[in-house]
């Protein structure tokens, strides 16, 4: 828990456009700042930041928000993360609130254990770059490998000397326990003697997303094939294998802009490909991909290419991990390298246009590619046709999108020549015997249909009345101070009485006691019904800095959304009034239009109500109410035609 004054103190001191312009180039028009959309593909600008409002708005790809926003979307950061982030930019010091004794505990071993391997980093780059032995093994056999020494310290490659205990020695002589020297695997404990786990060794270090090594890998420089070509450090507490990806805090940014993630298998590829430029690529260390690691992934990208260099056996064998990319609703394709190559060898001897152009083009989507290996195998044999086919329909029922099982499956229908019904039937089959499993497996023992969707014309009538409320509390937001003329009738004159938008607005709703019935609609006007009754109108920022997401969200969406009615203006008039001059119409159209909502509403509920079985006195009642409601309708729709015709 991060303190409310901190939070204060950071929200002070941001500036929105700088926080932004750290990841995106801005340029200044009019009040705003321009810049290209870093959440989605464009060429022209349409990401704004507004630096007195302290928000930005795409009106690209829709996606707004205020600095901690941005941060925890273009990061990938948790809300205190991003304050943390801000805080450090800032510099207002994040003081935590206390934790409990267990917390300090688990806090300090994991600070000790991220201590003990920047310690052992540092210990090993220095002994590959700055050290006789470590030139002399280590940096020279990279050199024949042709990586270039740029693409060496970026990934923070080191060397372990051949001597028993060189790190642990060193380690130790600078005070860290051996305790946590064990624990993380640099050293190896046996009879109460200590040496080093990664002796003579290249070394790779495993990095966390925010860049802090968690783990390392040791290659070896013989070719000797009784010896592992790798070892690995051990899980610990900071490092959990199926949850890390190597490479992945270099490519984030590389993966979310060209949207998306090329999968290779082992640490040397991802080194190459980033020496050639191609740097949305992650390693997956040589097993298949786990389900922390795709959803990982899929926080920065749908899509992912797998770079594979195995025979067709191990590909086959890796069908299965493949499913499950697919079931987490990913898209995957494969590019199968030339016999014998992988990618690192394949970028050595190409250019670096030949290897994007071969991705690029040899690049295929995993569920035809599937079907034609299926289906090359079981050439003139019908049984294993069979049984490749319901392999493929598995591999489709799989895909969570609807839309693109039904193309998946017209596509396997024309590769394998079979009937789109004969696919679709054995897919449908598969998915009902999946739901039934879920559901026995959640409890329930009974297998109960889905609860109908709601009818169409319902579900447009709830879209119409959120756009109703919307249109409220835009009003509220962006014109809730303004006062316009109201006509009164009094003795026969009539009389102009200035009134304020908020007040009326507020006046109407409780009067009739409407609610909105989406929440963040419903906190705003609540939060101006508070103010209101101390005579004052909320400041925008209470909304656009809102602890709760969602309103935050609204209100900033509704402030730089172009409002639709003025367009209607503009259809029917020459000159063009802004908002503010048909200020009166504008509200009480909008009050008009929420009443009618309701009252719309609360008709389709006596419907229903009516429908069923009731006694004859509640059944009148429920008439009487529903007349009363059907001449409001009536009332408030000539209203409303009325100001619309003016
Ligand atoms: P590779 O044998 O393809 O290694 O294993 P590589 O990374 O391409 O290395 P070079 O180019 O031959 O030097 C792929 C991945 O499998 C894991 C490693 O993560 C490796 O990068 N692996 C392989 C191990 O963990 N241990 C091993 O003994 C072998
Ligand atoms: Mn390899």
């Amino acid at each position: 828990m991060i303190r409310q004054e901190t939070i204060d103190a950071i929200m002070g001191a941001v500036r929105i456009e700088e926080v932004v312009g750290d990841f995106v180039t801005l340029r200044r028009r009019g009040v705003n700042l321009v810049g290209l959309c870093p959440f989605h593909n464009e060429k022209t600008p349409s990401f704004n930041v507004n630096p007195a409002r302290g928000i930005y708005k795409c009106f690209g790809c829709g996606k707004a928000g205020n600095a901690v926003g941005f941060v925890m979307e273009h990061e990938h950061l948790s809300y205190p993360e991003a304050l943390r982030y801000l805080g450090r930019k800032y510099n207002v010091a994040v003081e935590e609130e206390v934790q409990t004794d267990e917390e300090r505990q688990l806090r300090d071993r994991r600070d000790s254990l991220l201590h003990v391997h920047a310690f052992a980093l540092d210990f090993f780059r220095k002994s590959l770059f700055e050290t006789e032995e470590g030139k002399a093994i280590g940096l020279s056999y990279l050199k024949d490998r042709e990586y270039r020494e740029d693409i060496l310290q970026k990934f923070e490659l080191g060397y372990s000397p051949e001597a028993w205990d060189a790190l642990t020695a060193r380690a130790m002589n600078e005070g860290f326990s051996s305790d946590y020297l064990v624990e993380s695997g640099l050293t190896i404990r046996k009879d109460e003697r200590y040496y080093d786990r990664f002796r003579g060794r290249v070394i790779f270090p495993i990095h966390n997303l925010t860049g802090a090594p968690v783990a390392f890998a040791g290659r070896i420089l013989s070719s000797d094939r009784s010896r592992p070509k790798y070892i690995n450090s051990p899980e610990t507490e900071i490092y959990h294998k199926s949850k890390v990806l190597y490479g992945l805090h270099h490519a984030r940014q590389a993966i979310v802009s060209h949207d998306e993630c090329l999968l290779v298998e082992g640490y040397t590829d991802v080194l190459s490909l980033h020496q050639a430029g191609i740097e949305n690529v992650v390693a997956s260390s040589g097993t298949a991909l786990t389900v922390d690691q795709i959803r990982l992934i899929r926080r920065y990208t749908e899509n992912i290419t797998i770079l594979y260099d195995g025979d067709e056996a191990g590909l086959k064998a890796s069908f299965r991990g493949i499913d499950l990319i697919l079931e987490q609703g990913l898209n995957v394709r494969l590019v199968l390298f030339p016999e014998g190559e992988d990618p690192d060898s394949f970028v050595r001897k190409n250019r670096v246009n030949v290897v994007r152009d071969f991705i690029r083009s040899r690049s295929e989507n995993f569920i035809p590619f599937k079907a034609r290996l299926l289906i090359r195998e079981s050439e003139g044999d019908p049984v294993k046709k069979a049984g490749g086919i319901r392999d493929i329909v598995a591999s489709v029922a799989l895909v969570p999108d609807g839309i693109k099982r039904n193309l998946f499956i017209r596509e396997c229908s024309q590769l394998m020549d079979i009937p789109e019904q004969t696919l679709m039937f054995e897919m449908n089959k598969m998915l009902r015997r999946r739901l039934q499993e879920r559901r026995t497996e959640g409890g329930e023992d009974q297998v109960t249909e889905a609860p109908p969707p709601p009818p169409q014309a319902l579900q447009t009538r709830t879209r119409d009345h959120q756009a109703v409320e919307n249109d409220l509390v835009r009003i509220l937001l962006n014109h809730g101070m303004l006062d316009f003329d109201m006509p009164i009738q009094d003795q026969g004159s009539t009389e102009l009485v200035p009134v304020n938008t908020a007040t009326y607005i507020l006046h109407h709703l409780l009067s009739d006691g409407l609610e909105a019935s989406d929440p963040a609609c419903r906190t705003v006007i609540q939060v101006f019904r508070r103010h209101l009754e101390k005579e004052e109108l909320p400041p925008i920022d209470l909304f656009l800095n809102h602890p709760d997401a969602g309103v935050a969200r609204l209100a900033i969406d509704l402030i730089t959304s172009p409002h639709n009615l003025s367009a209607n203006w503009k259809r029917h008039r020459i000159h063009v009034p802004t908002e503010e001059q048909v200020i009166r119409e504008l509200v009480i159209n909008a009050v008009n239009a929420f009443k009618l909502a309701h009252v719309e509403r609360e008709l389709e509920r006596l419907g229903t109500d009516l429908k069923g079985p009731l006694e004859a006195v509640h059944q009148l009642a429920l008439m009487a109410r529903q007349n009363e409601l059907l001449r409001k309708k009536v009332e408030i729709s000539r209203l409303l035609g009325r100001v619309i015709s003016h």
